[in-house]
């Protein structure tokens, strides 16, 4: 029977089943170290301890490892991203800058990784275009080091899974850590789906804060930094909160910006400011256009727009935030940008109260 599927669909619904990242290291006859990226890597018996993966046929390594006895498995850790592409690379002097230290039988194992299983080889059976191999762990270890994760052909990392009753029942610093977790990941893909700089703001200590970035592929600036703390009346991120926010917890940096301000004579007088939070509220998000505050650090006049983002109590705890050079931003009512960033902001504030999130037209 003819599958109704092509090798690339094959590969993409596989994609969606999220795994590791290892590397297989052995070494042949002479001694000399071989090593290879795999994601095939899976747990197969406690008792005995046994594991497998596959290689395709067609691998330049493929006849060192049938031939081998033994094997290290290295189960990368998140910041091994270019240890894993080296390993990946055929032809490449995989071993070159990577530190190892021996394992049983000599095999390397590669230092800095998450976790290592050291095995002798039990079986090696072909599967189609590969061959799993079936391996007897004689060795473990592991360290605290957070492993690195693939899924959909690209590099991710692992988050607890966080929703549930946690929210509900604690207090409002786990709430917005939470809602903190839920929102970077909410933030990489719409940054990926509309393709500009999103920030997510918080209210911290010193006003609001930056606490990620996600970069478009035009970046804004270099020097976009976690844990920036922006100026209250002058920032989007910093006008939302002051709209949706308490007054009395916005209001001493307000008054403390005003009177470093007053010897400028850029004093916002109170009535003025009342009804611009007023307005901003009645739209539901902020919108600057053209702003030069911020040169020194974007280089240029750049636009913004930032929307609320609610806890189940429906106090505002977070902040979405999308800048752009003024020329390049999309800040119309109607636009892709505000769209989906007011979307995803209800989306959060949803998911946040427990609620299941709406279906996405
Ligand atoms: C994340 C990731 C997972 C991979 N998983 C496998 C795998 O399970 N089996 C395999 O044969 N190749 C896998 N590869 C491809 C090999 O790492 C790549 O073909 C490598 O160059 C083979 O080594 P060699 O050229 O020294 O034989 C994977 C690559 C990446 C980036």
């Amino acid at each position: 029977m003819s599958a109704s599927f092509d090798a690339r669909e094959l590969r993409q619904v596989l994609g969606a089943f999220v795994t590791g990242v290892t590397v297989i290291t052995t070494v042949d006859a002479q001694g000399r170290p071989h090593g290879l990226t795999v994601n095939s890597f899976s747990s197969v018996s406690l008792d005995p301890p046994l594991i497998l993966w596959s290689q395709s046929l067609t691998a330049p390594s493929h006849p060192v490892f049938r031939d081998a006895e033994r094997f290290a498995v290295n189960i990368l850790a998140d910041d091994q991203v270019a240890v894993s592409n080296q390993f990946a690379r055929g032809n490449a002097d995989k071993f070159a800058g990577c530190a190892t230290d021996p394992g049983l039988g000599g095999v390397p194992l590669i230092r800095g990784s998450a976790a290592w299983l050291e095995c002798k080889r039990m079986d090696a059976f072909r599967g189609g275009d590969h061959m799993v191999f079936l391996g007897q762990v004689e060795r473990i270890e592991r360290t605290g080091r957070q492993p690195l994760v693939f899924g959909g052909g690209r590099y991710l990392v692992a988050q607890p899974h966080d929703l549930g009753s946690v929210l509900t029942d604690s207090g409002p610093n786990i709430a917005r850590l939470q809602a903190v977790r839920v929102a970077t990941r909410a933030l990489v893909e719409l940054s990926d789906e509309l393709d500009e700089t999103l920030g997510l703001g918080v209210w911290g200590n010193h006003g609001p804060t930056i606490v990620r970035w996600e970069e478009s592929r035009q970046p804004v600036s270099d020097n976009l930094r976690t844990g920036l703390v922006l100026p209250v009346l002058t920032s989007a991120t910093g006008l939302a909160f002051a709209a949706w926010l308490p007054q009395e917890l916005t209001g001493p940096f307000i008054a403390a910006e005003a009177a470093s301000r007053s010897e400028a004579n850029q004093v916002p007088d109170s009535d003025g400011l009342a009804q611009r939070l007023a307005a901003i509220r009645g739209q539901g998000y902020v919108r600057l256009v053209g702003i030069d505050d911020f040169s020194e650090l974007y280089g240029g006049s750049i636009s913004a727009l930032s929307v609320p983002v609610f806890d189940p109590d429906g106090a505002m705890v977070l902040a979405l935030t999308a800048i752009g050079a003024s020329d390049r931003l999309d800040t119309s009512e109607a636009g892709k940008v505000l769209g989906g960033m007011r979307r995803c902001a209800e989306t959060l504030t949803q998911r946040l109260r427990g609620s299941p999130a709406p279906s996405q037209p």
